[in-house]
């Protein structure tokens, strides 16, 4: 039995791999911050597929301790993990703060991202061939290390397009870190994609996008491939399309020093969120 575990599972993109990926034989662990809409899914996916091993696990992205109760529950269910999906992220047209008072697009689509991934790292370690798939962009946005938060300038394009760039930053990191057992580190584009990520953009860019957009189908069917490992033998610190073409890393996304240096200030952020949490 493989494992997978899909972050934003409510959402379009990861409700489409959820069904792609609960073929039998699969066991599914769908991550989600609501729980109707996540009961829902599962509901959903089930019914569509008679695979009865797909299970929720609630985590609200804008809360490191909610993401690392999430992990804990996870470690607790299975010894193996065969795909860790990252799909969750949002767009805010307006700076907010996460609960731990970080800007909310680099808490969410950043942040949580690195801690989830950190935590499971050891069931990722244990499996054999096992892949992190994080879905990005081809953003080549970058960052601003002395104002990550976006305290002094903040504009929400900027800053969507920067926690892009920390995914794609953090994924070609993570590929130096992944050895011995075949494990790879894949960054994702999926395409522009009829979903909800668009809901506090204008209303005429969202017409515009949905005009252009395909189906969640699409980047599902591709994602689901890729983690399964049915196209590559050599996936690891590569980014890929929809068409499994592999894409050039944009702006200083390649910059090694530049890999380095995010994943040490997400580290340090990490860290400061060490104390033990209750996993029930
Ligand atoms: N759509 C596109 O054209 C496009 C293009 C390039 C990249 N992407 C990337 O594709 C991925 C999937 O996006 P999508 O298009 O499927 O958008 P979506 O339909 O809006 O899905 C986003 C998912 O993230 C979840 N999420 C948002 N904030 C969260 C939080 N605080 N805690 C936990 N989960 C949270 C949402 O949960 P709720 O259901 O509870 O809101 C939802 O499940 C994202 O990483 C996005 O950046 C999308």
């Amino acid at each position: 039995m493989k494992t997978f575990v899909i972050t934003g599972a409510t959402g379009a993109i990861g409700k489409a791999t959820a069904m792609e990926l609960a073929k039998p034989g699969n066991k599914l662990i769908l991550l989600g911050r609501n729980k109707q809409k996540l009961d829902q899914v599962i509901k959903e996916i089930k019914s569509a597929t008679a695979n009865p091993n797909i299970e929720g696990v609630i985590a609200d992205f804008s809360d490191i301790s909610s993401v690392k109760k999430a992990a804990g529950q996870i470690k607790n269910k299975i010894t193996q993990l065969n795909g860790l999906i990252n799909i969750a992220a949002c767009y805010k047209a307006k700076k907010e703060f996460t609960k731990d008072l970080f800007e909310f697009m680099f808490g969410v689509n950043h942040m949580a991202v690195f801690v989830l991934t950190k935590e499971l790292l050891s069931l990722i370690n244990a499996t054999p061939g096992a892949k992190v798939l994080t879905v990005s962009a081809p953003s080549s946005t970058p960052l601003n290390f002395s104002d990550l938060n976006g305290d002094t300038k903040f504009s929400a394009f900027t800053a969507f397009g920067a926690s892009k760039m920390a995914n794609l930053l953090f994924t070609f990191a993570l590929s130096k870190r992944m050895h011995g057992v075949g494990t790879s580190a894949i960054a994702f584009h999926p395409g522009l994609t009829k979903s909800s990520l668009t809901r506090e953009m204008p209303f005429f860019v969202r017409g515009l996008l949905n005009l252009i957009s395909h189906k969640p189908e699409k980047p599902a069917h591709s994602i689901a491939q890729l983690v399964s490992g049915i196209h590559f033998n050599d996936m690891n610190g590569k980014f890929y399309d929809c068409k499994f073409k592999e894409l050039p890393k944009p702006g200083n996304s390649s910059d090694e020093a530049i890999q380095e240096k995010l994943w040490k200030v997400s580290e340090e952020i990490a860290n400061r969120f060490e104390k033990p949490v209750a996993v029930h």
